[in-house]
């Protein structure tokens, strides 16, 4: 008998080469080759199967005569997953939905599904638990007498012959790891399986206009599993974050073809499944009775609101190697902030292991988060709090000045809004008209930051 033929498949782009690689040659990233049965080359049957629903030539036309339809959307019901979504899901949208595993995706959705059957016909395909435990999941949210469809079933085939007869206008895959097609060889879960699933609901969403959620699983680096090549396929990635020993999550738009990015959804889990939480400002603060070293609240905007979020640095003498660890933010810059405060500020800490982290499991991206970090820190090494109803926010910069950050104002009316009292603030963003209750310290540069706070302390 023939040898069967393999191909190595990238697990993060789903490139392929004939022979083992350390490196993938398309994307760059190491390890990620894995051993999977060549597919037979498209032959005429697959090639029909790949094209059809899709109609042969459209109409070229001149882009002016193009009538700019805004696409209508349906609220899901979910104040907060509507915000991510742009106010609600779109007909023959796609969407995929990621997050570790135990943090919601499956309560979210199913009370979503609930919401919308009052509307439209929905369907719920779980190829990771039966219908039973779909069942009592249910009776757990309280949602008993739901008119929701739910079938149990892991071939794509099968699927799509349902979703023929049941005609549903919203449905949830649950999830796309678990899918596999017969068309395929490989294992369900791998690249290849997973693409191709992928790309054919995306085709029966836009020819059926079902919208359609795939949920994702995420890998240890924090991907979506396989597949980077399925956020080019949908309409809208959206994330779930936070710590799954704390009740707060995050639901965050990484694309989305019919809203903003960035956008972000909060929720609470409860015992009887999420709740939006509509005013977020206040709940990643920790709750000090007294200021303890270390501690900086910073304000950061997130979509369209402002947060504030505390960032605490740990400081500690280090062996020969120090470690610089952060959670929530990342190290790469946490590393240059901390050559920053070396050279502008003369404070050094190469011989001290640096922890900082972001309460309540947040991600923080965006580089206005520099000064609280750096001024966390400074208290740290100082073992000094920094005063009560402190914030800061700004970027820093190499040279050590200290750069605007988007949207100032509404930061600073936030924080007051919260009761806090001193901020230190980017020249640029100081306010011209003062803000009750707040004393507002511009800076420009990092030294000057840090003797200002020195003075404060
Ligand atoms: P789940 O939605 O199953 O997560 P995923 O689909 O992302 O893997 O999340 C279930 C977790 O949430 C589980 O640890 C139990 C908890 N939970 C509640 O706290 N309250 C509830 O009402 C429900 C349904 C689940
Ligand atoms: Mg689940």
């Amino acid at each position: 008998m023939a040898k069967e033929k393999t191909v190595y498949t990238c697990s993060e782009c789903g490139g392929i080469s004939p022979k083992w690689l350390g490196k993938c040659p398309h994307c760059n990233a190491w390890n990620t080759l894995e051993e999977t049965r060549a597919e037979p080359a498209a032959g005429k049957n697959r090639m029909q199967a790949l094209t059809r629903g899709l109609n042969a030539a459209q109409p070229v036309t001149t882009l002016s005569h193009i009538e700019a339809a805004d696409v209508a959307r349906t609220p899901t019901g979910l104040e907060e997953l509507d915000r991510v979504l742009g106010g609600g899901i779109v007909s023959g949208g796609v969407v995929l939905i990621g997050g570790d595993p135990g943090i919601g995706k499956s309560t979210l959705l199913l009370q979503a599904l609930d919401a919308l059957s009052r509307q439209m016909p929905v369907l719920y395909v779980t190829g990771e638990e039966s219908g039973a435990q779909v069942a009592m999941r249910a009776h757990r949210l309280g949602l008993d007498g739901s008119q929701v469809r739910v079938q149990a079933e892991i071939q794509l085939e099968n699927i799509i012959a349902t979703m023929e007869v049941e005609k549903p206008s919203f449905c949830v895959i649950d999830s796309i790891q678990t899918i596999y097609s017969d068309q395929l060889n490989s294992a369900p879960g791998s690249v290849a399986q997973v693409r191709e699933c992928a790309a054919h609901l995306t085709r029966v969403a836009k020819a059926t206009g079902c919208t359609t959620v795939l949920v994702g699983h995420v890998t240890k680096e924090g991907a979506i599993a396989g597949p980077r090549v399925l956020e080019h396929i949908v309409d809208t990635v959206l994330y779930f974050e936070g710590d799954t020993h704390s009740s707060f999550r995050l639901v965050r738009a990484i694309k989305n073809r019919f809203g903003a990015v960035n956008e972000i959804g909060v929720f609470a889990m409860t015992d009887k499944g999420l709740k939006g939480v509509t005013n977020p400002s206040a709940i990643f603060l920790s709750t000090h009775s007294e200021p303890v070293p270390g501690s900086c609240v910073l304000v950061t905007l997130e979509g369209t609101r402002p947060l504030l979020v505390e960032i605490q640095a740990l400081v500690d003498a280090g062996g020969p190697s120090p470690r610089r660890l952060s959670v929530g933010l990342e190290r790469d810059r946490l590393a240059m902030l901390l050559a920053v405060l070396h050279r502008h500020a003369g404070m050094a800490c190469s011989d001290q292991d640096v922890f900082v982290n972001a309460v309540g499991g947040v991600r923080i991206s965006e580089p206005a988060a520099d000064l609280a970090v750096l001024l966390a820190i400074q208290s740290s090494l100082r073992g000094k709090p920094l005063p009560k109803g402190f914030i800061a926010f700004g970027e820093v910069g190499l040279a050590g000045e200290v750069r605007p950050a988007p949207r100032g104002q509404e930061r600073l009316k936030e924080a007051a809004k919260l009761g806090f009292s001193i901020a230190v603030v980017p020249k640029a963003n100081a306010p011209k008209k003062p803000i009750e209750g707040l004393t507002i310290h511009p800076v420009e540069r990092v030294e000057e930051a840090i003797s200002l706070v020195r003075s404060l302390m």
